[in-house]
């Protein structure tokens, strides 16, 4: 399905696509116009009506450029619910002719951000030498970010997180660089309220960085993978993927 490097990093091209049994039976794509539709409510309504406009959404069905995306999973379940998702926007993006390089953060080498600002001193360098130095340049030169990750106490998972907190040397960077971004994001309880304080990360994220955001995931009552399997969650992951 990808191949693996030396370094833990994965890489998907086009050439994988069609080794997944959702591709082709999906042509349409998941928007925020579609996530709206299916949930219907005023809650997902306040929670997603600042993300991408009318107009970014025709650019981004439109576009057809391939991308280099760099796909960042925060799960330590290398078969969990999240990973499915993961696996089907690779399959539906790689089908279009977008290229996928994937971190699984949580068996990668990262510590987290020690706030000791060597950074601030030595031109964006960080003092801890480890996977963030493998990981940033490909973040730095994508052209698109997907956050994927089971929610644990309301949010990213640590690992995830660890990760994002450590991109801060290089943040005067990211936000000159444009990016395209998504979010794939499982949890076991159905409460209407749990995706919440996720959204509104992803939402500030969006604005500071500045993201276009393409779409959202949030797959929930999909405790272990078998939840997940056989519900229309990994068939919108595609999508999504596929409407790049
Ligand atoms: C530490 C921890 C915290 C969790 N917090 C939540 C939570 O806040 N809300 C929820 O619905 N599920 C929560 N869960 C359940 C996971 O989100 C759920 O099992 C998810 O499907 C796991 O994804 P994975 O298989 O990709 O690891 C938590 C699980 C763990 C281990």
């Amino acid at each position: 399905m990808s191949d693996m490097n030396d370094d833990g990093r994965r890489q998907f091209t086009p050439e994988h696509a069609g080794t997944n049994d959702f591709e082709n039976s999906r042509k349409s794509t998941l928007t925020r116009r579609h996530l709206l539709k299916m949930a219907g409510g005023a809650l997902a309504f306040s929670l997603l009506s600042d993300l991408a406009s009318p107009a970014d959404l025709l650019a981004a069905d439109n576009s057809g450029k391939p991308m280099k995306i760099v796909m960042l999973t925060g799960s330590p379940h290398r078969q969990g619910t999240s990973a499915l998702l993961a696996d089907e926007f690779v399959a539906g993006a790689t089908a279009k002719g977008h290229t996928v390089v994937r971190f699984d953060t949580a068996f990668e080498k990262v510590g987290p951000c020690r706030a000791c600002y060597y950074c601030e001193k030595h031109n964006g360098e960080c003092i801890q030498k480890d996977a963030m130095q493998k990981i940033l340049p490909e973040v730095l030169s994508a052209d698109m970010i997907v956050l994927v990750t089971p929610l644990y106490y309301f949010n990213m998972t640590a690992q995830l997180k660890t990760v994002l907190d450590r991109m801060m040397p290089q943040r005067a960077a990211l936000r000159e660089h444009h990016m395209k971004s998504a979010m794939l994001v499982t949890c076991g309880s159905n409460t209407d309220w749990n995706m919440d304080a996720i959204m509104a990360h992803y939402k500030v994220l969006l604005r500071y960085l500045p993201w276009e955001d393409q779409g959202v995931v949030l797959a929930k009552n999909v405790f272990a993978r078998k939840d997940i399997e056989g519900t229309a969650f990994p068939a919108e992951a595609n999508r999504l993927g596929a409407s790049l």
